[in-house]
């Protein structure tokens, strides 16, 4: 099992974005994954369709060790994809529900979620605090989604090293996600000084901006079964592949054909309800 913390400092880098697309990518291509929402603005939550709700992240933190397992696997909750569940955030969680920043860690290993799923992704809120702290400390590995300007390329040298002060014994920074990209002259130079910076962390694939992402948050619809052929989707695919060693051609056709069963189902399921109230209509 991968737990992967998504995370940066910077506020609207396209964080839960990320982890939202990227979760529900992996479920469609047949990965257990299971989503942790670490922010009390639970836009994760809201994204996957699930709202917040109790118990939360929140009282696993303010759990014992006694109490916080049965807290976690009650707190696991279903989302529209079979294969995704979440963890949700609560609006109050913040740095002083942390007690113990090994907390969310142990509590992970106590339920053994490894005979669950194959890989956790925890969303974090901006900011490099308590709660982000427990996050490393639960995470093998950390991914940076980032924009492509001047402050937020030298705050993640900070940042990294920052992670590596106060969470000795947490994850590292693996990989950064160039997001917001519009291949101009000054972002490819961004890029490359960025993999200077960081080699072999930077992808090869660069999120390019697309109105698809506010669409899909807005209709609450899934990007790869609603949106498949925008751009945001396409390219999102190939940053699977690159971040999970996975055949982007493989991907593509089982996201179709889980495409193509949702679409039949959810037909079905409009006939039904139109043959039922049809029915209703002619009884009265
Ligand atoms: N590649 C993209 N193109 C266009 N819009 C994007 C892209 N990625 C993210 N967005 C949009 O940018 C906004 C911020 O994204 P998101 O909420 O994912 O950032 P965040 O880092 O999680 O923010 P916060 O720090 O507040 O948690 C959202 O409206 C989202 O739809
Ligand atoms: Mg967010």
């Amino acid at each position: 099992m991968r737990i992967i913390a998504v995370l940066n400092h910077k506020g609207g880098v396209g964080k839960t974005t990320f982890t939202g697309c990227t979760a529900q990518a992996l479920a469609l291509s047949g990965f257990r994954v299971c989503v942790i929402d670490n922010d009390s603005q639970h836009n994760l939550s809201t994204l996957l369709g699930v709202g917040a709700r109790s118990p939360s992240i929140r009282d696993i933190y303010r759990g014992t060790d006694e109490k916080a397992p049965e807290l976690m696997l009650r707190a696991i909750r279903k989302t529209d994809l079979p294969d995704l569940h979440i963890i949700t955030a609560d609006k109050y969680l913040c740095d002083a529900d942390i007690h113990d920043i090994h907390m969310l860690k142990r509590t992970i290993s106590a339920c053994r979620l490894e005979r669950f799923y194959e890989v956790i992704m925890i969303d974090n809120a901006p900011g490099l605090d308590r709660l982000q702290g427990a996050a490393i400390s639960a995470a093998h590995e950390i991914f940076v989604p980032t924009e492509l300007r001047q402050f937020a390329i030298d705050g993640l040298v900070e940042m990294e090293q920052t992670i590596a002060e106060r969470y000795p014994d947490g994850g590292r920074i693996s990989r950064i996600i160039p997001n917001f990209y519009k291949n101009t002259k000054r972002q490819r130079a961004f890029i490359a000084a960025l993999r200077r910076m960081f080699p072999a962390k930077v992808t090869e694939t660069s999120i390019p901006v697309d109105s698809v992402f506010d669409e899909v948050v807005t209709d609450g619809k899934i990007l790869f079964l609603h949106r498949l052929y925008s751009t945001g989707a396409a390219y999102y695919l190939k940053i699977i592949h690159e971040l999970f060693n996975l055949d982007e051609e493989k991907v593509w056709e089982q996201v179709m054909e889980k495409r193509t069963e949702r679409i039949r189902s959810e037909a079905r399921q409009r006939f039904f309800e139109q043959r039922e109230r049809n029915r209703q209509s002619d009884e009265a």
